[in-house]
């Protein structure tokens, strides 16, 4: 059998994106400890890059399934003293049942999935953060039902979960809307093939009306903090601000994949505010990729 990756949403059919939600559901709904389909299992997980929720959440979601979870930097293993990339997938995908790769370029990750054994989970380039995906897509479905034929506006930088989103829109059926300021927009190879699902709205007010979710994500990603004071200037009008939910539907969710800068992306009264589901958006991350990993690995 064909080795699956999980490299972009697009990886999985719609149909197998939205039986791992609802299977994410009802893992986080029946939490039981004796169910344990990854006994024995290990999952490898590189990370050139810091983080929170993604490598707890895998971290624990292995311990939970009965397997284990390997913390691989590149400071302390011979990838970052420059042992080729391909060499590294050969020899720790003959080791592990799954890896997990959190790194910059994207070229990175398909090439180590092309010399991978066996499953590689994407877990953020600078092009992508499927996983993401996975949990605001459960966490919607929670707070509202299906997402299919709604519509979502992204406010903010072009980056990798704007990317994610564009993915979604189409893996999910729903309408996009992208409010961005010019030169942030996202990459045009990835809109190409969404159709005319996406819509660029420059002014972020415009772009929220009617809106029944609502996302935005830091200013600078994480490799561009050379750029902060730059993009401070260039993003000041695209706060997520009580006037810009105003515009939204009554009854829309504020998420953001975190860490967030209240203050610059985001109010504090919105995020912290009733609308803002930011919190469950983050422990979904656990309950999702347990799904994912049912699903690569069983
Ligand atoms: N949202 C997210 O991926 O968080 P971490 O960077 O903490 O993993
Ligand atoms: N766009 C952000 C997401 C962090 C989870 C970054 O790449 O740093």
């Amino acid at each position: 059998m064909q080795t699956r990756h999980f490299i972009s949403l697009l990886d999985l059919s719609p149909q197998e994106l939205n039986q791992i939600v609802q299977r994410a559901i009802e893992l986080k709904n029946n939490r039981d400890y004796n169910y344990q389909p990854l006994k024995g299992r290990v999952l490898g997980m590189i990370f050139e890059k810091s983080s929170t929720r993604t490598r707890i959440s895998f971290e624990a979601g292995m311990a939970q399934f009965g397997g284990h979870a390997i913390f691989l930097s590149p400071r302390d293993t011979q990838l970052g003293r420059g042992e080729p990339l391909e060499d590294s997938a050969k020899v720790i995908s003959s080791m592990v049942d799954c890896i997990m790769l959190r790194t910059h370029a994207h070229t990175t990750i398909t090439t180590f999935a092309e010399h991978s054994s066996v499953p590689v989970i994407n877990g953020l380039t600078d092009l992508l953060h499927p996983c993401q995906l996975l949990a605001d897509m459960q966490t919607y479905f929670e707070y509202r039902g299906d997402i299919q034929g709604k519509k979502v506006t992204w406010v903010g930088d072009g980056n990798n979960m704007c990317h994610s989103y564009i993915n979604a829109a189409r893996a999910f059926d729903f309408t996009l809307t992208i409010a961005c300021p010019q030169g942030y927009e996202p990459d045009p190879g990835i809109l190409e093939h969404a159709g005319n699902r996406i819509s660029i709205v420059p002014n972020p007010l415009e772009a929220c009306e009617n809106s029944d979710l609502v996302v935005t994500d830091v200013w600078a990603s994480m490799g561009q903090e050379e750029e902060q004071q730059k993009r401070v200037q260039a993003f000041k009008e695209y706060q997520v601000t009580s006037e810009t939910m105003a515009q939204a539907n009554k009854g829309a969710v504020f998420m953001h994949c975190l860490p967030a800068h209240r203050g610059e992306e985001v109010s504090a009264e919105v995020i912290d505010g009733p609308q803002s589901v930011v919190f469950a958006e983050a422990e979904n991350r656990l309950h999702a990729q347990k799904a994912l990993l049912e699903f690569l690995l069983t």
